[in-house]
């Protein structure tokens, strides 16, 4: 392989996010491009400068001189583009989730294995800035015994694109569930989740998924210790919120209830440092981790750096808790054999098949669902 990584992406709402983070950094060369409609792919790629453009996904992962693939499609098109790219030879990076079926990460762990090539899901959460801030405090013991995880993701998707319309929240729970493994490095063993509530019946037929709410508890493998998580999607008031709690012995993290808010830190009180109750929670800032990355991508961790540079106004701010810079680093290091995938192959499918075995679980009235092992 060239020093360069020579990357594609397929799928540009989400995915054209990422374009000019690999454009500036140093192991990456922005190669391709790839979506259907031909006059949205040029003007993709006449804005980012982009030379290479496949219409065809097939056609992309053909091409000998591509390495690596960042899948940025529907949700129902990243397993079976990310084998395909595997079985072809190519790095595959997918946005989340990974699958949405049992016999799709199956097969995804199996191509990766036969390929040997690196396989990674994008998740967002586990490099946003407030995840790598407990992971540091939990890093250095100041968090105590974990004793529990909680994470939410909730979001009102009336309106969007119609293959959202009644999709199974926890189909796309990886928000959610991703903190709560990554923290202690473990998968998940078993679920119980119960769905609550009811979405609109014209919503319902297209997935046979009635829940407004569905909220699982699973249990993490070789541990004590258990989380829970909370969807929602459809006919359920609040505000945007991707969120993780962590419960430790010594203190205890809380996402911030409203957008803008700072989270808290819960500090134990103890004989030797009494606290107040008053004392016992206090707002903290959370650092930026631009440090962790090469120079020449550091501005995208920042919402006013990211709309202030030139022709990037229409990116999200500061792209999901400053993570995007980190994924494109990640994968790229892993790409070139300097680190593992984080997650990787096994990690990104126990993380995907919580979510798919919880709509089971409540599907099957909260019965507890083993998540299977490959
Ligand atoms: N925080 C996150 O991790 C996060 C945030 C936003 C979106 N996403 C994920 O990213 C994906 C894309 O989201 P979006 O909002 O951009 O969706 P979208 O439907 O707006 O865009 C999908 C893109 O893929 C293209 N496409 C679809 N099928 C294709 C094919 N077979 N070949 C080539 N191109 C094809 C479309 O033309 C379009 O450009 C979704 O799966 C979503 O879940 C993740």
């Amino acid at each position: 392989m060239a020093k360069k990584v020579r990357v594609g992406i397929v799928g540009l709402g989400f995915g054209a996010e990422f374009i000019p983070i690999y454009q500036r950094h140093p192991d990456a060369e922005m190669y391709a491009i790839c979506r259907r409609d031909r006059a949205e792919l040029d003007a993709c790629g006449d804005r980012f400068g982009v030379e290479k453009r496949y219409t065809s996904f097939e056609e992309m992962i053909a091409d000998p001189d591509l390495d690596a693939v960042h899948i940025n499609t529907p949700i129902a098109d990243h397993a079976p583009q990310a084998i395909a790219a595997l079985r072809a030879g190519k790095h595959v990076a997918s946005t989340v989730p990974a699958a949405t079926s049992i016999d799709e990460c199956r097969q995804l762990v199996e191509a990766q294995r036969a390929s040997g090539k690196v396989y990674m899901m994008m998740e967002t959460v586990v490099y946003s800035r407030e995840y790598l801030f407990v992971k540091e405090l939990y890093d250095k013991g100041e968090l105590g015994r974990i004793q529990f995880l909680r994470g939410s993701h909730q979001q009102d998707m009336e309106g969007w694109p119609s293959y959202w319309e009644g999709f199974p929240p926890m189909h796309y729970a990886t928000h959610c569930v991703s903190p709560c493994l990554a923290l202690l490095g473990k998968h998940a063993e078993s679920v119980v989740c119960h769905g609550s509530g009811r979405i609109d019946e014209s919503l319902i037929p297209k997935y046979g998924s009635p829940f407004a709410i569905e909220t699982a508890t699973f249990k993490l493998r070789d541990s004590d210790v258990c989380a829970e998580v909370t969807r929602s999607l459809f006919n359920t008031a609040r505000q945007y919120r991707e969120s993780f709690d962590v419960y430790g012995s010594k203190k205890s993290f809380e996402w911030q209830q409203i957008e803008g808010e700072d989270p808290v830190i819960h500090t134990k009180s103890t004989k030797e440092h009494p606290l107040s109750e008053a004392e016992i929670p206090q707002r903290v800032q959370v650092p930026d981790y631009a440090h962790l990355l090469p120079e020449s991508i550091r501005m995208f961790t920042q919402p006013s750096a990211i709309q202030d540079a030139d022709h990037l106004s229409f990116l999200q701010g500061g792209g999901h808790g400053g993570s995007h810079p980190h994924l494109v680093h990640n994968f790229l290091q892993a790409v070139l054999g300097r680190q593992p995938a984080m997650p990787d192959v096994e990690t990104s499918v126990n993380w995907t098949m919580v979510g798919i075995c919880a709509h089971e679980s409540a599907l099957k009235g909260g019965a507890r669902i083993e998540i299977p092992r490959f």
